[in-house]
């Protein structure tokens, strides 16, 4: 089976999943993190590479107080609870996004985790937290134009540059795009996700809510993606 090198889920429905059962929300992400648990393993096992979830984006800012402040303290409690099984397991940590508007206790125990699993190489697993593509296409836009200013002599060669050479400023510099973007909850958009990144991306669209969504969920979806036929605009 060809399996992909980086996966890519748009976790989506924790919130359907609790109100369908008369649960407060915050029971849906917890339960969503078993769901990030079965599916870091599952990756491992299929021999996946690169794992990346969206975890919250720039606009989940604007939910409730309560809700933005259980979910950073689901993230900070699981990163703490998992750092030795990343270790065992010889899983990478990495967290992207727009840091600056993270708690200073929760960014200081994102850099000892992503510091203590820098040398780890069987996966990567990329948490994007307070990320949205457009905010990171901007920010990229802003390191090269700030490039550019500062390097006067350099400016022809810096124009000249193409889309890899841009890849640079993203802040997933040095992560091979996704090669499949997976989004549950029966939800059919991208909502601000990896625009840049996912260009070329399969797209595969889960009925199950993030919660239900296993081991067998997530072998299925890559079986999907094994089927596939990637042009990449061209002709075969
Ligand atoms: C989408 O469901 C889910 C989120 C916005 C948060 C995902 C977070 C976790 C699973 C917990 C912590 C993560 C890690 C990496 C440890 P929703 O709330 O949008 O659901 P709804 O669409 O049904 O309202």
């Amino acid at each position: 089976m060809k399996v992909p090198e980086h996966v890519s889920i748009i976790m989506d429905g924790n919130g359907r999943w609790a109100t369908e059962r008369g649960l407060d929300r915050t029971a849906g992400h917890m339960e969503g993190v078993e769901s990030v648990r079965a599916c870091t393993e599952a990756a491992v096992e299929c021999g996946v590479k690169y794992l990346s979830l969206y975890a919250f984006s720039e606009e989940n800012w604007g939910r409730p107080q309560s809700e933005v402040d259980a979910l950073m303290g689901l993230m900070f409690k699981s990163m703490v609870e998992e750092l030795s099984n990343f270790l065992d397991n010889g899983i990478r940590f990495i967290v992207l996004g727009n840091r600056q508007r993270l708690a200073e206790a929760l960014n200081s125990e994102i850099d000892a985790c992503m510091e203590k699993t820098k040398d780890n190489g069987t996966l990567t697993l990329v948490i994007f937290l307070s990320y949205s593509g457009k905010w990171d296409i901007l920010q990229a836009a802003k390191k090269f134009a700030l490039e550019v200013a500062r390097n006067p002599g350099r400016e022809e060669e810096l124009m000249a540059m193409g889309p890899e050479g841009f890849d640079r400023y993203l802040v997933t510099a040095g992560i091979p795009d996704p090669d499949l973007i997976v989004r549950t909850s029966g939800e059919m958009r991208l909502s601000n996700y990896l625009l840049w990144q996912g260009a070329y991306s399969e797209l595969v669209f889960s009925d199950l809510m993030w919660p239900d969504f296993r081991k067998e969920a997530f072998r299925s979806v890559l079986e999907t993606y094994s089927k596939r036929d990637r042009r990449y605009g061209k002709v075969k």
